[in-house]
C-alpha cells in the first residue's frame, strides 16, 4: 500500500465515528479530503459541516452536504482532522496546509477530537515536521526574533496567506520536549494568531492506517 492508499483507508474508517443527522467538524488536508469523498460516496444524511478552511468548504459543498458557521451552533459532537505530526499522548503539530487557526477553533468547540493520520506522522518527540505559527503581516519579524529567543529557526513560507488573511511562518528545530509549555509560549507573543501545536487541546483519538489495518490510539 502507497501513503495515499492508507490516507483513503483511515479516511473510510473515519465515518464510524459519524452520527447520522449530526452537525460535524471537518478539517483540512489531503487526508480528510479522503473522509469527505468516503462520507459522500456513503450516501449518509449528516445534518451540516462546520468548515476548518475554504477548501474543505468547496469540497463539501460540491458534494451536497451544507456548511454552516461555528457561531450558528453550538458544540460539537466530533471533529474529524488529519495532523502532520502525533506522539503517544494524542498530541499534535498541524498547520502543513496553512489551515491551522480555524482547525484550532473547531477542534476546541468539539467534544470528540478524531485525528486521522497514516502510520509516517507517528513520532516519538514532536519537531522533525517544521512547527507552522500564523502571525499578523505586521509582526512577522518581529514575532521570527522572537522564535530566535525560543530557540527555534523560523522560516517565511513566503506566498501563502491564510484564510484568515495572515502569514505563516514555519519553525526548525524547536525543542519540542514539552508541547503544553511552548504552545502556551508561542501563543503568549504579541503578533502571533497561533500556533500548530495542539497539545492543550490534543486529539481525544487517533486513527492510525498501517499496512495491516486501521489501529486506535
Ligand atoms: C492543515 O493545515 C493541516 O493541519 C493538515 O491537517 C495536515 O497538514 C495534514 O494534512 P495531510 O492530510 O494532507 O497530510
Amino acid at each position: 500500500m502507497n501513503q495515499d492508499d492508507l490516507k483513503r483507508l483511515v479516511g473510510e474508517a473515519a465515518l464510524d465515528f459519524v452520527r447520522p443527522d449530526s452537525v460535524i467538524g471537518v478539517g483540512t488536508g489531503s487526508t480528510v479530503n479522503c473522509f469527505i469523498e468516503a462520507l459522500i460516496k456513503s450516501g449518509m444524511r449528516i445534518e451540516a459541516a462546520v468548515s476548518s478552511s475554504e477548501a474543505t468548504t468547496s469540497l463539501l459543498q460540491a458534494g451536497g452536504i451544507e456548511v454552516i458557521d461555528l457561531n450558528q451552533t453550538g458544540g460539537l459532537d466530533i471533529y474529524i482532522d488529519g495532523a502532520d505530526e502525533f506522539d503517544a499522548h494524542r498530541r499534535l503539530i498541524k498547520g502543513g496546509g496553512a489551515a491551522l487557526t480555524r482547525e484550532k477553533i473547531v477542534a476546541a468547540a468539539s467534544r470528540k477530537f478524531v485525528c486521522i493520520a497514516d502510520q509516517s506522522k507517528q513520532v516519538g518527540v514532536l519537531g522533525a515536521f517544521p512547527l507552522p505559527i500564523e502571525v499578523i503581516p505586521l509582526a512577522r519579524s518581529l514575532v521570527a526574533r522572537k522564535l530566535v529567543g525560543l530557540g527555534g529557526q523560523p522560516e517565511w513560507r513566503e506566498g501563502v496567506v491564510t484564510d484568515n488573511g495572515n502569514w505563516i511562518l514555519d519553525v526548525h528545530n524547536m525543542d519540542l520536549v514539552d508541547p503544553v509549555g511552548m504552545e502556551k509560549a508561542i501563543n503568549n507573543l504579541a503578533g502571533v494568531v497561533t500556533c500548530g501545536l495542539f497539545a492543550l487541546r490534543p486529539a481525544d483519538l487517533v486513527l492510525m492506517s498501517t499496512e495491516s489495518g486501521v489501529q486506535q490510539l
